[in-house]
């Protein structure tokens, strides 16, 4: 056994709910392996299980999805990964721990140049920007699309990928200081939907036509204003509900606007099988190390102090991505 330490919850609810436990790690599994954490990506989906908006499978649980770290010990049956190893996953629910044992199904090897904490930092928010660019919608030269929470982890990703994907690319945000950030981070345009109509905006930038493609991951305050945003036959990228989960949608909604798609896509089901995590992956790193896409740490905790994190993240206080610090 190895003593360690994690964050769990009891039941669910505010960012109070969270403790510091002392933990004692099993040796490994078969087809696991045990690591040293070096950094853990914060992500919405955490506060969507600590505030029992999505079902957890038991109680108490350590939540997080995203972390990266060097492998300390290997379990039985498992081909692919050393001691030593760094490596990164995006998928595998009990991040909020110092030290852990995961399936190795759910790891990458992180490449020579990428630090452990940016793996950390990119990969849920990264591959989730891979996925809805290159296979929710395929974005290229043509593409206009419309991203919501542009200076948040997954906008101020997908802004950089899709203008190097040579889209037109319109964002929204919360304030004039996020908006400024999103333009430096591949937006074209970008709306305060705090303060100005988005839905008219677009069309204005549009020159009336609307975007082929709308990501909403805001959900409830954004609906149905942005299938209001869509050219006849475009898109509703429904990835997520920061504002809450949308209610009353008819697929009438669709056909009143000119015969509209609609989706609500979750990285989980991209990623599913070995081949397309280890491929999505890998653009995600060749983007990165490109320098096409660059990922910002803009918030750093301790991992002890991740209810004050949940806060912020909640009170739409953070730009860009934020890390927990075992
Ligand atoms: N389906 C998937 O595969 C998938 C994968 C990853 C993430 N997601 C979703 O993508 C979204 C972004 O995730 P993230 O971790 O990168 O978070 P984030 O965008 O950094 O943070 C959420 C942002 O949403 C905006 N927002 C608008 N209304 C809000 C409200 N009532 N409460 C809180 N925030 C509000 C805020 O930006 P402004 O102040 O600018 O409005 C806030 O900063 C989340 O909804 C998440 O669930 C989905």
């Amino acid at each position: 056994m190895t003593k360690t330490h994690a964050v769990s919850f009891s039941k669910t609810g505010g960012p109070e709910v969270f403790d510091y436990v002392d933990i004692d790690l099993a040796p490994p599994a078969a087809g696991e392996v045990q690591i040293r954490q070096a950094a853990i990506g914060l992500n919405f989906i955490d506060v969507y299980f600590r505030n029992g908006s999505y079902k957890v499978p038991h109680l108490p649980f350590v939540t997080g999805k995203e972390g990266a770290g060097t492998v300390t010990a290997v379990g039985p049956d498992v081909a692919d990964f050393r001691i030593g190893d760094r490596v990164a996953y995006a998928s595998a629910d009990g991040a909020y721990s110092v030290e852990r044992n995961i399936e190795a199904r759910h790891l990458v090897h992180v490449p020579d140049g990428i630090e452990l904490e940016t793996a950390a930092a990119m990969m849920l928010k990264g591959m989730t920007a891979e996925y809805l660019l290159n296979r929710t919608f395929k974005v290229g030269p043509q593409t206009v699309l419309l991203f919501h929470a542009a200076a948040g982890g997954v906008g101020l990703i997908a802004g950089q990928w899709a203008k190097a994907l040579g889209a037109t690319v319109i964002g929204t945000a919360g304030s004039e200081e996020k908006v400024e950030l999103a333009l430096a981070h591949g937006y074209n345009h970008v709306i305060n939907y705090k303060s100005e109509d988005f839905v008219g905006r677009v069309r204005e930038i549009t020159g009336g036509k609307g975007v082929d493609v709308v990501y909403d991951s805001i959900g409830r305050d954004t609906f149905p204003q942005s299938l209001d945003c869509l050219k006849p036959r475009g898109l509703f990228a429904s990835f997520g509900q920061s504002s809450g989960p949308i209610e009353n949608f008819t697929l009438a909604m669709l056909a009143q606007r000119g015969s509209l798609f609609a989706t609500r896509p979750s990285l989980f089901a991209y990623i599913a099988t070995r081949q397309e995590l280890v491929d999505s992956a890998k653009a995600l790193f060749d983007v990165v190390q490109s320098n096409k896409v660059r990922i910002n740490v803009n918030q750093t905790y301790p991992l002890r102090e991740v209810g004050r994190a949940h806060a912020d993240l909640e009170a739409r206080k953070t730009t860009g991505t934020t890390l927990l610090i075992p």
